[in-house]
């Protein structure tokens, strides 16, 4: 039963004591956030993961490649684990390895002579595409800081690949005045990604086309219903959502600033938001004082979030009491150096 599965958690986390660190991603659904002991978006949870020396173990509840930077990140004394192996992210999944190796080499030869090209990829990747930004001069960003980074990216070539997510990708690049005609998309199915020799050679923006399936959800539309029932709601989307969506919402930011923006406004303010819903039902049962809904009538859930139940998390802390690790996340060791180079250029840069 949920009382039970609470109870033996909590007894199992004081026998662990501080050996045990919980993370828990925003967008954990609520009988889990409630255990983290420190929670956030992608890039507060790299720091934590970075600074908590003092535990032998990092229990992730996020997604994998969220537990995978953080085993890239920490300490070589720490085991990361990630409660349920099969919590993914469809975006990431979008930009398999080989795909990104065979796009590369073709960039390369197309535009070695003419400018360069530094890969900039969101954290929302697997570590074998850290890894390729790390050995090429490339870096990683997150949705709080890809503006710095693409700013610090074109500072050294006169062109970006950005992987995975095209509207991420996008939606910094105008956020830095790049116009649309200087961006093309890469479709990993078609020769050159479907784009002209003389195309590629003209972008500055070369787009991975993945996308995120909860964020693509957010239409003007509902941006438009909303404000029809609310004259005077606020629309906070996250930057994953299509450019459209954004030009028509107040303001744009990483799941910490829809937090942070939400939890400090004016007691009596409405806010529509665009993103996932674990995190808009958690601000509204925190601010009952102010309007708060989820932009989509149909709720959006991250399926693969939302697979880190609080049987798994009892699972791998009753094993670690018992001297058993399940689920550790590991990464092959060049793979790790080389990723946290591409990681710590993006943690210098902020
Ligand atoms: P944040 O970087 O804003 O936490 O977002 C992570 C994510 O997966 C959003 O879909
Ligand atoms: Fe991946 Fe989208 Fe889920 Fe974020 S919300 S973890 S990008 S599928």
């Amino acid at each position: 039963s949920p009382e039970e599965l609470d109870q033996r958690i909590h007894d199992v986390r004081q026998k662990l004591g501080t050996d045990v660190t919980i993370l828990g991603h925003h967008y954990q659904r609520e009988e889990i956030i409630k255990y983290a002991d420190f929670q956030g978006d992608s890039f507060l949870l790299s720091q934590e993961a970075a600074s908590r020396t003092e535990a032998s173990y990092i229990v992730f509840c996020g997604v994998h490649f969220m537990a995978e930077t953080a085993c890239i990140l920490c300490a070589p004394h720490q085991k990361v684990i990630l409660p349920n192996i099969t919590a993914g992210c469809s975006m990431a999944d979008m930009a398999p390895m080989e795909d990104v190796d065979d796009a590369w080499e073709d960039l390369q030869d197309v535009l070695g002579d003419h400018g360069g090209i530094i890969p900039v990829t969101y954290m929302n990747s697997i570590a074998g595409i850290k890894a390729l930004c790390g050995r090429n001069n490339g870096a990683v960003c997150t949705s709080s800081n890809a503006p710095a980074v693409l700013k610090w990216a074109f500072e050294r070539a006169q062109r970006v690949l950005f992987l995975p997510d095209q509207h991420l990708g996008r939606n910094t690049a105008l956020k830095l005045g790049i116009p649309l005609d200087e961006m093309v998309v890469w479709n990993p199915f078609k020769r050159l990604g479907g784009n002209t020799p003389e195309q590629l050679r003209h972008a500055k923006m070369v787009l991975w086309q993945g996308h995120c399936s909860v964020h693509t959800r957010f239409t003007p539309g509902q941006v438009q219903s909303a404000r029809d029932r609310y004259p005077d709601i606020n629309v906070v989307v996250h930057p994953e959502c299509p450019m459209e969506t954004l030009e028509v919402a107040d303001m744009n930011g990483s799941t910490e600033f829809i937090r942070k923006t939400i939890n400090e406004a004016p007691a009596g303010s409405q806010w529509a938001v665009g993103t996932e819903i674990s995190l808009v039902n958690r601000l509204a049962l925190q601010n009952p004082d102010k309007t708060i809904f989820c932009l989509d009538p149909v709720s959006c859930p991250c399926s693969t979030m939302y697979r880190i139940h609080p049987a798994y998390l009892l699972w791998v802390l009753e094993g670690l009491a018992a001297g058993e690790v399940n689920n550790q996340i590991t990464v092959p060791e060049q793979m790790r150096q080389e990723a946290n180079v591409a990681l710590e250029r993006m943690l210098a840069l902020r």
